[in-house]
This record gives structure tokens, sequence and C-alpha cells, in this order.
């Protein structure tokens, strides 16, 4: 199996390189498997998230065997997470994940940044009306909405390598 990303801003590229050199996997952006990897190969897929959907994963799905997917957003992992995703990307039984990437708003064109900026207005303006009362988090998570930051972290992998280790991925290896 190989890992395949789509990334627009770097956290998810960073996250499937992260993934690829601690799982001993060869790591493609979709372009580059486009014409790199066989059509049908197996593949590990991750992609940013858009509106709840992620990005690229219908391509990958249409040219390769997705054996399991990894939605990378910017809002922290929520428990109702997986099922959200599952539901507006249409996986059925796909596995998928979720991490937190990070959200770099000097790296994407005016329109996508004020729609991200359109829709968190609200958390914004709560959390600044908060004022001095604010703990540590929310003036951490205050200024992540305002000047972005990355929650990229190697151990934030951990689900997607025990579903590795528990033979989830390539055909012919579950348990
Ligand atoms: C137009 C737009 C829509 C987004 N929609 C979501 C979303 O629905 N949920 C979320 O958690 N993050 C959302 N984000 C944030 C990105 O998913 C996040 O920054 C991600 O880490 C980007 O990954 P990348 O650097 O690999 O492109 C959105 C970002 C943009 C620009």
């Amino acid at each position: 199996m190989d890992v395949v990303y789509c990334s627009h801003t770097g956290f998810t590229r960073e996250y499937a390189q992260l993934l690829g050199r601690a799982e001993k996997l060869r790591v493609f952006s979709l372009e580059e498997a486009g014409y790199q990897l066989e059509p049908g190969s197996e593949v590990f897929f991750l992609g940013p998230l858009m509106a709840g959907t992620i990005t690229g994963l219908r391509a990958a799905q249409k040219r390769f065997c997705v054996l399991g997917a990894c939605g990378v957003g910017m809002s922290p992992p929520a428990p109702q997470v997986l099922e959200t995703l599952a539901r507006r990307n249409g996986t059925g039984d796909l596995p998928l994940f979720y991490l937190q990437g990070g959200w770099a708003p000097d790296r994407v064109g005016w329109l996508r940044r004020h729609g991200v900026q359109w829709v968190t207005r609200s958390l914004r303006r709560q959390l600044e009306e908060k004022g001095e009362g604010r703990t540590p988090e929310e003036q951490i998570q205050l200024e992540f909405l305002i000047r972005g930051g990355s929650f990229v972290k190697p151990e934030n992998l951990r689900p997607i390598r025990d579903w590795l280790a528990a033979g989830g991925g390539p055909t012919g290896t579950a348990p």
C-alpha cells in the first residue's frame, strides 16, 4: 500500500510524509500518483477538508483502490467528526480518520481566507468578548483563528498507525 495525499497549504502533506516515514510506505501527491502508480493500486488517502469535503478523495477513489482515508481540517477533533465526515463524503464503510492540521491564512487566496473567517466569525467574536477572562487554551485558539498555526504532530497519527498494525491496510492481511 502507498500513501497518496492532496494538500493546498502543506499540513496534509506533512502528515502524509510523517506517516510514510513512520510506516516505511511510499508517499505520492495525487498528481504524482496519477502517473507513477498503476490504476487500481491500493492506497491510503489523506486530503484537506473544505466545507466538510475531503478534497481529492473522489478522484483518488476513481483511479485507485482506497483502503482508508483521512480528512485533515483546522478544527479540534470532536466526538461526531467521523460520522459527519462519512455522511458528507458518502464513504459508507470505508475506514475514516480525522486529523487536526492547521490554518495558514497567508497561503490561501482572498476568497477562501474570507470564507473561513466568515464561518469562524461567531467563535472568534465570543472569544474576543471574553477579554481578560480567556483561559490560556482560549487565547491559543483565538490567536490560531486570527493568525493561523499548526497542530501537526507525529503522535496524532497513532489511530491510523494502530489500524495499519491491526492489518486494516492492504488486502489479504486483515486479521
Ligand atoms: C475554503 C476552505 C474551507 C475549509 N473548510 C474546513 C472544514 O469544513 N472543516 C475544517 O476543519 N477545516 C476546514 N478548512 C481548513 C483546512 O481544512 C485546514 O487548513 C487544513 O489543514 C488544510 O490542509 P492543507 O494544508 O493540506 O491544504 C477549510 C479551509 C478553506 C480554505
